[in-house]
């Protein structure tokens, strides 16, 4: 059977979808609920196509080609589907893509991750960040005023974490003088998505106040998905921003569940393609219905799980220890 696509004849295998079609002849379409080989059903509309013959939008994933079908697939109506879309996933997607604090470091220095050595008590590891990111690493910060203290998520808790002491901490523990393996951060991109946790409510705050237990209080709020997410890349695509929509989330925020020795899962980055839930058995389930439907791991089906899970999920909700503050 053949189809057109943009105008040109494709010549279609069996079992192609038209998706798979499109992007075999070299067609870009994004995807977030679909990856291939997976089991997948239709949800999130990233995908969408035109059947310009009778002018149908369609989750191009899920549809098979069918006689005199003629597809589009990238003109005004399909972007606009697309952009809405990617915007109602994002509207209730309460998260930090970037750790605030290392955001605003003048001097480039990634902060989180070198919080996160601290909490492991890799001392050398955190000293190779700040000596890459100062001139003068023994003299730390000392004039700085400490804007990544003022942007600190902990200190809408209670305190913000003591980045400055826990600099000169590490400077005064290290022994070794470090070379030149640590790279400051990039400078942010201003045209890339950012996901910003909002404001936590009181129930939240008393939560994180409990589970945090890490020496330094940080609450390492950067994603580990960051770098390679699908979500945030099409967001960025697409010229997004921010959400254009507020939402209020009924996912709990920044509860990060382990489910084996290197794998995690945090709910409240899950955009509920199902990818994980159609393709594990005894594994992730479905719990509740419309908006407050959420996808959950029980405890008891976590040994179900293998680390393949971080590759299939298209956000930061399933993740890999070693991909936290790229390590
Ligand atoms: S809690 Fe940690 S990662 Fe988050 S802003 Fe504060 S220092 Fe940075
Ligand atoms: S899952 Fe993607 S969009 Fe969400 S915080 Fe992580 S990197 Fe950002
Ligand atoms: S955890 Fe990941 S794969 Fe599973 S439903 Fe959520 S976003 Fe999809
Ligand atoms: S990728 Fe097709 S509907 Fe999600």
């Amino acid at each position: 059977m053949q189809l057109t696509i943009n105008n040109t004849a494709v010549e279609i295998r069996e079992g192609e979808t038209i998706l798979e079609a499109a992007r075999r002849v070299g067609y870009t379409i994004p995807s977030l609920c679909y990856a291939p080989g997976a089991r997948h059903k239709s949800s999130c509309m990233v995908c969408a196509v035109r059947n310009t013959a009778n002018g149908q939008i369609i989750p191009s994933c899920t549809t098979y080609p069918t006689d005199g079908m003629q597809i589009d697939t990238e003109n005004e109506e399909v972007k606009l589907v697309r952009t809405l879309s990617l915007e109602l996933l994002l509207s209730d997607h309460k998260a930090d893509c970037e750790a605030p604090c290392s955001m605003v470091c003048p001097k480039g220095l990634d902060v989180e991750r070198m919080l996160a050595y601290y909490d492991t008590g890799e001392m050398e590891k955190a000293h190779l960040l700040i000596a890459a990111a100062f001139a003068l690493p023994e003299v730390g910060c000392t004039d700085c005023k400490a804007p990544c203290e003022k942007a600190c998520r902990r200190g809408s808790i209670d305190q913000a974490v003591a980045i400055r002491e826990i600099i000169q901490d590490v400077i005064a523990r290290s022994t070794e003088t470090p070379g030149q393996e640590g790279q400051p951060i990039p400078k942010n991109d201003k045209n890339q998505y950012y996901s910003r946790l909002g404001r936590f409510t009181a129930k939240e705050k008393e939560r994180l106040k409990e589970t945090v237990t890490t020496p330094s209080r940080c609450l390492h709020c950067a994603c580990a998905g960051r770098t390679d997410c699908k979500l945030r890349r099409y967001a960025t695509a697409e010229g997004i921003k921010r959400p254009r929509y507020e939402a209020s989330t009924a996912l709990p925020v920044m509860e990060k569940q382990q489910i084996s020795e290197h794998l995690w899962f945090e709910p409240a980055k899950c955009i509920r393609c199902g990818l994980c839930v159609y393709n594990s058995t005894n594994g992730f389930t479905f719990q509740d219905r419309g908006f407050g439907m959420q996808v959950v791991l029980p405890e008891a089906n976590r040994s179900h799980i293998g680390d393949e899970f971080a590759a299939l999920c298209p956000t930061g909700a399933i993740y890999l220890k070693e991909n936290e503050s790229w390590k």
